[in-house]
């Protein structure tokens, strides 16, 4: 089972450049055909938010045309950036995206369970998930306990160290931390929002954080360092699920960095 992992396309309409420089609509067109290409195929897509930048005019029509290029099932949490019911409206073609409420989903995929969680406070960096959402994830997990289960949010439950993406992390994550804790089939929370690859361990299991599809954050750990992007290599996660080893997750760059070439000499040299 492989799961691919985009995050944080901030995507924008072709004729306008994010901070004036970067071309989104541009990254999401690469970093469709990057998972498309993939040999084997992935069996699913989860976005982890942050999908548009603004939401202006046109711009979700033009993300969901493109979106719209993947054969497979495609699932998708808010970031900050995003607005609800134009992102619902949007996305309405997956099937995975709640009728109302908030943009939540709990979905079956082959042996494994996919459940992705709401931590939008629209109008607001941070993310919460609230009381009612915390009830609803507990209800699901306890609902399928032998269950593998990878959890999906944008707002990361964790500090990372770097100063202004830690003020704007999942508010809640206290108790967040407590209801995956109670339920040790999930396997891993994957994150969005800090446009960096990071991992850490979680409530007694392994959380992460995607890299963006088209820019970074500057990599800083000066306390009170300033919000920076950084033009560092775009990149998505493939995430690769057996039922003996669990989940094993790959960076898998999006842009061509030049030919592979064999390791034969090497292999050779070392006698195998
Ligand atoms: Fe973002
Ligand atoms: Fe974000």
């Amino acid at each position: 089972m492989l799961i691919a992992q985009i995050s944080d396309s901030h995507f924008r309409s072709r004729d306008t450049r994010l901070f004036g420089a970067l071309n989104t609509c541009r990254a999401l067109e690469r970093a469709v055909e990057a998972v498309m290409s993939l040999d084997p195929r992935p069996d699913a897509v989860i976005h982890t938010g942050d999908l548009v930048n603004d939401g202006e005019d046109g711009d979700h029509r033009d993300l969901s045309e493109i979106l719209g290029r993947l054969s497979m099932p495609i699932f998708a949490v808010p970031g900050n950036h995003d607005r609800r019911e134009p992102l619902r409206k949007a996305l309405a073609w997956t099937g995975s995206i709640a009728a109302e409420g908030p943009l939540s989903v709990a979905a079956n995929l082959g042996s494994i369970r996919l459940v992705g969680l709401d931590s939008l406070v629209e109008g607001k960096a941070g993310g919460r998930l609230g009381e009612e959402q915390l009830g609803w994830l507990d209800g699901v997990l306890s609902a399928n306990p032998q269950t593998p289960t990878l959890v999906f949010v944008h707002h990361p439950p964790f500090a990372i160290g770097i100063d202004f993406m830690d003020r704007i992390m999942l508010e809640d994550h206290a108790g967040f931390e407590a209801v995956i804790g109670r339920h040790p089939q999930v396997e891993l929370v994957a994150c969005g929002h800090a446009h960096r690859i990071v991992h850490t361990r979680f409530a007694g299991t392994i959380a992460m954080i995607a890299p963006g599809i088209a820019h970074q954050v500057a990599f800083d750990l000066r306390p009170g360092a300033p919000s920076r992007w950084v033009p560092e290599p775009p990149s998505f996660v493939l995430h690769r699920w057996t039922p003996q080893g669990g989940f094993v997750s790959h960076v898998v760059y999006i842009e061509d960095y030049g030919a592979d070439a064999p390791l034969s000499d090497y292999v050779a040299r070392i006698g195998q």
